[in-house]
């Protein structure tokens, strides 16, 4: 019986990879482990939470007690890890927290899973779910990042996850759990929270408040729509060799302004708006500390190795998008009321 452990299911890009593996895959047991912080929602599942392949573990990744106790009354045969601190911003005013889950709770999860599968790794699989900023930023616009591409974190957000990263390798080549890796670009689509950039504009445009484009709006991202991004994801970990990395992108770029432009349009055209009336509101503010300028991934090895492509366009996953926000206008006022508003106030 295959039991995989997914940790921050109850999140943005961990909702669609535990949903899609437990519609996949209806005879693997799939437990959720989640803290349900902030950014943490139980509604991104209502669908699939009576599924019986499925369980919720309210759980903290930081505390290690309660993970090696987890491994002993499970038998995981397979771990995937995407509970993290995820926005660069609340990276630098608490970089601490971001320490705390992605380098202790990520650590914590590698011991559990060494100590409960030492001698029957045979068939096991620790994923570990990373981001392309940990390479840095580019310059060049002929230059991308690749696999082998040499580590140069910029960010706390991006320092904790780099760690983790080399702990999961350090892991592999020490005691050769069974490993692999993926740095992804840019992530959008539905239960993104509305504190990163495309849910936030939707949001601000909604409600006509100013749209903060940090800087000069010419820092550049790699957009990927989020069941992409959880396909690749269910790919490497049944397909992917161990002890390998794979990035994944949606070799689609975009400046900011010119993606809060476009935000703008399907918006007016969305809220039967005259043409314009949006991009009023676009407010440069000041930008973030030490902005990477520009991340872009080339996805060649997936591509190659694993036969991945994107299968939605940007115009496709925008549209279904902005549509899904629209449509679920309760979810937003639920995670935009209480904590959220409060950061949301103090960042301007
Ligand atoms: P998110 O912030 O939406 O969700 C994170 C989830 O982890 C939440 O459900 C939260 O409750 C949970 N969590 C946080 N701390 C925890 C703890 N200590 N113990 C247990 N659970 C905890 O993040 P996301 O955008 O869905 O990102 C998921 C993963 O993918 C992260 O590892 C992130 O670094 C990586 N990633 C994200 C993107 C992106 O564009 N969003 C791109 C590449 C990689
Ligand atoms: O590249 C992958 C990473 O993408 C993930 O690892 C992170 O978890 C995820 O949050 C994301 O990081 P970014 O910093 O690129 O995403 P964010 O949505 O915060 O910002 C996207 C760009 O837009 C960035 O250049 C900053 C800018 N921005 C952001 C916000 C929230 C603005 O101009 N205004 C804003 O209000």
């Amino acid at each position: 019986m295959q039991k995989i452990l997914i940790t921050g299911g109850a999140g943005f890009i961990g909702s669609h990879v535990v949903r899609r593996f437990v519609t996949s895959y209806p005879t693997t047991q799939i437990v959720n482990l989640d803290a349900l912080t902030y950014a943490g929602n139980l509604a991104n599942l209502t669908d699939i939470e009576s599924q019986p392949n499925y369980t919720f573990v309210k759980g903290d990744i930081t505390d290690a007690a309660f993970i090696d106790e987890l491994f002993k009354t499970h038998d995981f045969t397979g771990v995937v890890h995407l509970a993290a601190e995820s926005h660069v911003d609340r990276s630098i005013s608490d970089p601490m927290a971001f320490v705390m889950t992605n380098v202790i709770g990520t650590v914590n999860l590698l011991n559990a899973a060494r100590i409960a599968w030492k001698g029957k790794e045979e068939g096991r699989r620790f994923y570990h779910v990373s981001t392309d900023e940990v390479y840095g930023e580019l310059h060049d616009p002929k230059e991308f990042f690749v696999e082998t591409t040499s580590y140069d974190p910029r960010s706390p957000y991006s320092a904790s996850k780099a760690s983790s990263d080399h702990f999961v390798r350090a892991y592999h080549n020490t005691y050769k759990l069974p490993v692999v890796i993926s740095n992804c670009s840019n992530n959008y689509g539905p239960n993104h929270f509305p504190e990163k950039l495309i849910p936030l504009m939707i949001n601000n445009i909604q409600n006509n408040k100013p749209l903060p484009v940090y800087g000069k709006g010419e820092n550049v991202r790699d957009w990927l729509y989020v069941e992409d991004h959880a396909r690749a994801i269910d790919l490497i970990y049944h397909e992917g060799v161990n002890g390998e990395t794979y990035n994944i992108g949606g070799c689609n770029e975009w400046k900011n302004l010119d993606l809060v432009f476009l935000l703008c349009k399907v918006m007016d055209e969305k809220l039967g708006r005259p043409e314009g009336t949006s991009a009023q509101l676009i407010t440069y503010v000041t930008d973030r500390a030490g902005h990477d300028l520009r991340y872009a991934i080339d996805p060649s090895k997936l591509m190659n190795e694993l036969g991945w492509k994107p299968s939605v366009t940007f115009e496709e996953g925008l549209e279904k998008t902005v549509q899904w926000y629209l449509d679920n206008q309760k979810w937003l006022e639920n995670v935009t009321s209480g904590n959220y508003q409060k950061y949301y106030d103090g960042m301007y």
